[in-house]
C-alpha cells in the first residue's frame, strides 16, 4: 500500500508500460490499489480483533479461511515487491526517496505501535518458558532501540532552517497541462499558460514534406493513442512519422481520445464549452506552438522522436531552421535532443540542457533535465551552489514538490500544473534543533510509558490464562509469587 501511494505519481507511466505488456487499456495502476488496499483493511481488522482476544485473555484461533487468504496476501505482496525491484528498476528509487519525506512521521507512528504492543509482549513474556521468555524480550528491546534511534538516521532536505528554504521551483507543464486538455494540443499548452508555466515540455517529429509536429507517441504506436488514425485511415497502419504530410496529420482529431478515456480521471472538472474545446483539437505543428511560446515569452523544451539516427540528423537541421525562421528570441529554446555541435554552430543563442551530469561537464554546460528519482538530494545542493539549473521530471504529487522544493531543484516539468501552482509552502520545514527537540522527547516520554507498563504487569499483570479465562479476580497472593518455569 506504501508503494503505491508513493509511485502515484508516477501512475501514467506505470499504466503505459503495462498496457505495452498486456495490450489491455485498463487503468492497471487502479486495480492494483484496489487490491493493496482491501489487503491492508483485512490485514488491519484481523490484527485488531486478535489484539482485543488477547486483551480479554481468549485463546488466539486463526480461521483456516484466514489462512488461506492470508497466504495468498503475502504472495501478491512478495509478488509485487519484486516486481517494482525487479521489473520497474526506475521506480525503486522513489521507495527510499520517500522516506525523506515520511520517515519522521513513521517514526512517531512506530513509537505509538510500540508502546500499544509493549503490554502484550510484557504479558506473554511473563507467560512464556524461560528460553522464549529471553528470546521475546532480546527481539523487543533491539526493536524498540532500532524504532527509538531511528531518527539519527533520518536525512531529509526539508530537516533545515525554515529561512534557509530555497526558492519555489518554476513549472514546467509536461506536453502543455494534460489533465485539462488533450496532450500536445494548443488547448493544453494554453491551459498551461493559465497555471504560469516558464517552459512548454513537448515532443517533436518531422512529416513527409518535412514539417515539423508535436507527437510524443512514435514507431508502432504511432498517432494510435491520441488521434482517430484508425478510423480517418482505416486498414493502413503507419509506424514512422514520414508515412504522412503535415496536412494528412493535422486532418486527425486528437481531443476526442481525452473525453472517451479520461486519462487522469479529470474530464470531470472541465466545462462543457472546454469538452466542446478538447473534441475538436487537432495535432499543432512546431511552427503553432514557438509563436505561442513568442507572444507570452515562455521557454520551450523537447524530445525528439526521429525512428533512425539518419532521420534524427535531417529532422535536426529542419527543427532548427523552422525555429530560426520563427523569429521567436534564441534564449527561450531549450534544446536537449543531441547534435549538440551543429545546433552550436547554427543557432549559438539556443540554451544547452543535458540529460546527465557528465554530458553536462564535458561540453561545459549549466542545465540539466533528469528523472526524479535518479539525483541524490545532496547531489542537487551541490550542482545548485555551482548555479547549474536543474529541471527535474515528471513531478506531480504535492509530497514530492514540497521535498524538491526543499532540495532547492530550479524547476520540475508536470502534469498537474493547475495543483503546484497553489502550494505556497512545503508539506512541512524543520530546524534540525526543533526535530531532535521533538523526537528526544517523544523517545523519553514513550520509554517511561513502557517502563511504568511493565512494571505495572510485573506486579500486577495476571499469570496465568486459566485465572483468567476463569475471571476469577486478577491476581492473588499465590499469583505474585515469582512464576516458576513449569507453569504452562
Ligand atoms: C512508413 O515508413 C516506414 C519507414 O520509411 C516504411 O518502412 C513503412 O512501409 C511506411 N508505412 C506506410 C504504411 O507507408
Ligand atoms: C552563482 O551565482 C551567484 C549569484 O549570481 C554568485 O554570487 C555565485 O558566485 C555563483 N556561484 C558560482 C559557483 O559560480
Amino acid at each position: 500500500m506504501y508503494i503505491c501511494m508513493i509511485t502515484f505519481n508516477d501512475r501514467d507511466d506505470v499504466n503505459s508500460e503495462l498496457f505495452q505488456k498486456l495490450k489491455l487499456r485498463v487503468n492497471w495502476f487502479m486495480v492494483l490499489i484496489i487490491i493493496s488496499a482491501v489487503f491492508t483493511s483485512y490485514c488491519l481488522l484481523l490484527l485488531l480483533f486478535a489484539l482485543i482476544q488477547v486483551a480479554l485473555g481468549e485463546q488466539l484461533d486463526l480461521h483456516w479461511l484466514h489462512k488461506i487468504f492470508l497466504f495468498f496476501g503475502v504472495i501478491f505482496v512478495v509478488a509485487g515487491v519484486t516486481t517494482v525491484i525487479f521489473e520497474w528498476k526506475g521506480e525503486w528509487p522513489t521507495v527510499p526517496l520517500s522516506l525523506q519525506a515520511t520517515a519522521p512521521f513513521l517514526q512517531f507512528g512506530a513509537v505509538g505501535a510500540l508502546m500499544l504492543l509493549s503490554p502484550f509482549v510484557f504479558q506473554s513474556i511473563k507467560n512464556a518458558k524461560t528460553g522464549s521468555k529471553f528470546l521475546i524480550g532480546g527481539v523487543f528491546l533491539i526493536l524498540s532501540a532500532a524504532i527509538f534511534l531511528w531518527p539519527l538516521f533520518i536525512r531529509s532536505p526539508c530537516l533545515k532552517e525554515p529561512q534557509e528554504l530555497p526558492k519555489k521551483p518554476k513549472l514546467i507543464g509536461h506536453r502543455g497541462a494534460p489533465m485539462l486538455a488533450p496532450e500536445n494540443t494548443i488547448m493544453a499548452f494554453n491551459s498551461s499558460i493559465t497555471c504560469n508555466v516558464t517552459a512548454f515540455e513537448t515532443d517533436v517529429q518531422v512529416s513527409k514534406d518535412r514539417i515539423p509536429f508535436l507527437m510524443h507517441d512514435h514507431g508502432a504506436d504511432f498517432l494510435l493513442r491520441t488521434t482517430d488514425v484508425k478510423e480517418k485511415f482505416s486498414g493502413q497502419h503507419f509506424n514512422d512519422s514520414t508515412n504522412l504530410t503535415f496536412e494528412e496529420v493535422h486532418r486527425l482529431n486528437a481531443g476526442d481520445w481525452f473525453l472517451k478515456t479520461d486519462p487522469f480521471d479529470s474530464v470531470s472538472m472541465l466545462s462543457e464549452e472546454e469538452k466542446e474545446r478538447a473534441r475538436s483539437q487537432t495535432v499543432p505543428s512546431l511552427l503553432q506552438l514557438l509563436s505561442l511560446a513568442r507572444e507570452h515569452t515562455i521557454k520551450v523544451i523537447f524530445d525528439l522522436k526521429s525512428s533512425t539516427k539518419e532521420n534524427k540528423k535531417q529532422d535536426t537541421v529542419d527543427i532548427v531552421n523552422t525555429i530560426l525562421n520563427s523569429s521567436i528570441d534564441q534564449s527561450l529554446i531549450f534544446w536537449l535532443p543531441d547534435q549538440k555541435e551543429y545546433v552550436s554552430k547554427s543557432a549559438p543563442g539556443f540554451i544547452h540542457v543535458y540529460k546527465n551530469e557528465e554530458d553536462m561537464r564535458k561540453y561545459n554546460g549549466s542545465c540539466l533535465n533528469m528523472k526524479y528519482n535518479e539525483l541524490e538530494m545532496e547531489k542537487i545542493r551541490n550542482l545548485r551552489e555551482e548555479n547549474v539549473t536543474v529541471n527535474l521530471y515528471v513531478v506531480n504529487e504535492r509530497w514530492l514538490f514540497s521535498l524538491l522544493w526543499c532540495a532547492g531543484v530550479s524547476s520540475v516539468t508536470t502534469n498537474s500544473c493547475h495543483l503546484l501552482k497553489d502550494v505556497d509552502y512545503p508539506d512541512w520545514v524543520m530546524a534540525p534543533s526543533t526535530y531532535l527537540l521533538i523526537w528526544v522527547l517523544v523517545d523519553i516520554v514513550a520509554l517511561f510509558i513502557m517502563i511504568g507498563l511493565f512494571l505495572f504487569w510485573k506486579k500486577y499483570g495476571c499469570c496465568d490464562e486459566d485465572v483468567r479465562r476463569n475471571n476469577t479476580p486478577a491476581c492473588n497472593e499465590k499469583e505474585l509469587q515469582p512464576l516458576s518455569p513449569k507453569v504452562p
